[in-house]
């Protein structure tokens, strides 16, 4: 089976093919990362270039990570520290990246809709390390990776989803992954925090947190991403953490073996208490762990024989 995507823009245009091809090649690709020697030649001679406008600790590292791994020739840019802040436009930046001939384009930007901007405009490959409130592909088919790893499926699967659901972009790559892949999935949060007509998507919604966790498979708890509202939704952090943090007393709704998740960054004592975050039940670091595998099985797929069009 052939790999058609030139890009990874988001989950939503992957179908259920696509997803296993993507879980099944980081699968083989998961074993490098415990090798002494953690270097295959599979990229070697194609150059990425990692262009951030926004902080990423995980994201970011995963991907150099992943591009020195298979031997790609990896080159990070941060808008900080870039002609951006000279007032360079993105379209601008990505064209004169592009006139040294990346072979891809790793790109995460606050705008939703920067990496399906680029994809039309440049001939290289991009994939979409995050873009506004809109996708984070990579994310997602790390935590189904994670989930897949634990339980052996995604099909069946009830996964509670719970914080801050209309500004996450994580939380829309997993529902549009997750229901592909035939996972029930729960929104919930405070009704300020999820966008209505969510449900049209094939949720189910929730502003109670303990309905929602009733006997949930996994658990995948979000920060508040107050660097994207507008405008406060919620009176104060204290009282978020008493209806939507995740403490011991809550987890113990879901089932006896859910996994707890989390993207990262977390804020302790706000949607996740430490006993849980660095309880039996949390697969957090694990998710960072499969994220290498899962962008080094990204890199390699779009590097590929390709068709046209996403
Ligand atoms: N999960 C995630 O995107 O983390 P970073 O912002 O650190 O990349």
């Amino acid at each position: 089976m052939t790999f058609l995507h030139k890009h990874i823009l988001g989950t939503r245009q992957l179908s259920a093919q696509d997803i296993t091809m993507i879980l099944d090649t980081a699968e083989s690709f998961k074993e490098i990362n415990t090798r002494d020697i953690k270097k295959v030649p599979t990229l070697r001679g194609k150059t990425v270039v990692n262009l951030f406008y926004e902080a990423s600790t995980r994201t970011r590292t995963s991907f150099e990570i992943a591009e020195k791994r298979l031997s790609a020739d990896a080159v990070n840019i941060s808008a900080s520290s870039s002609s951006v802040v000279k007032g360079e436009t993105l379209e601008d930046t990505a064209r004169n990246i592009e006139a040294m001939r990346p072979d891809i384009i790793v790109i995460r930007h606050s705008a939703s809709g920067a990496a399906d901007y680029l994809a039309r405009r440049l001939d290289c490959s991009i994939i979409n390390a995050g873009d506004g409130a809109h996708e984070h592909p990579s994310q997602a088919l790390l935590d189904l990776f994670t989930m897949r790893q634990h339980r052996g499926r995604i099909r069946g699967l009830t996964v509670t989803i719970i914080g801050d659901i209309t500004h996450s972009r994580v939380a829309r790559s997993n529902l549009f992954a997750l229901t592909t892949m035939g996972a029930r999935v729960r929104l919930a949060g405070p009704g300020t925090m999820i966008p209505p007509g969510i449900e049209k998507l094939g949720c189910e919604v929730f502003t109670s947190m303990e309905e929602a966790l009733a006997g949930a498979d996994v658990v995948m708890m979000l920060r508040i991403q107050l660097e994207r509202q507008g405008r406060s939704l919620l009176p104060s952090l204290r009282e978020y953490a008493r209806f939507y943090g995740l403490n011991r007393d809550k987890l113990q709704l879901a089932r006896e073996d859910a996994l707890v998740m989390h993207p990262g960054p977390m804020n302790r004592g706000v949607e996740i208490c430490s006993d849980v975050a660095d309880g039996g039940q949390n697969v957090i670091l694990e998710q960072v762990e499969n994220g290498v595998a899962v962008r080094m099985a990204l890199l390699y797929l779009v590097s590929g024989p390709v068709a046209d069009n996403p």
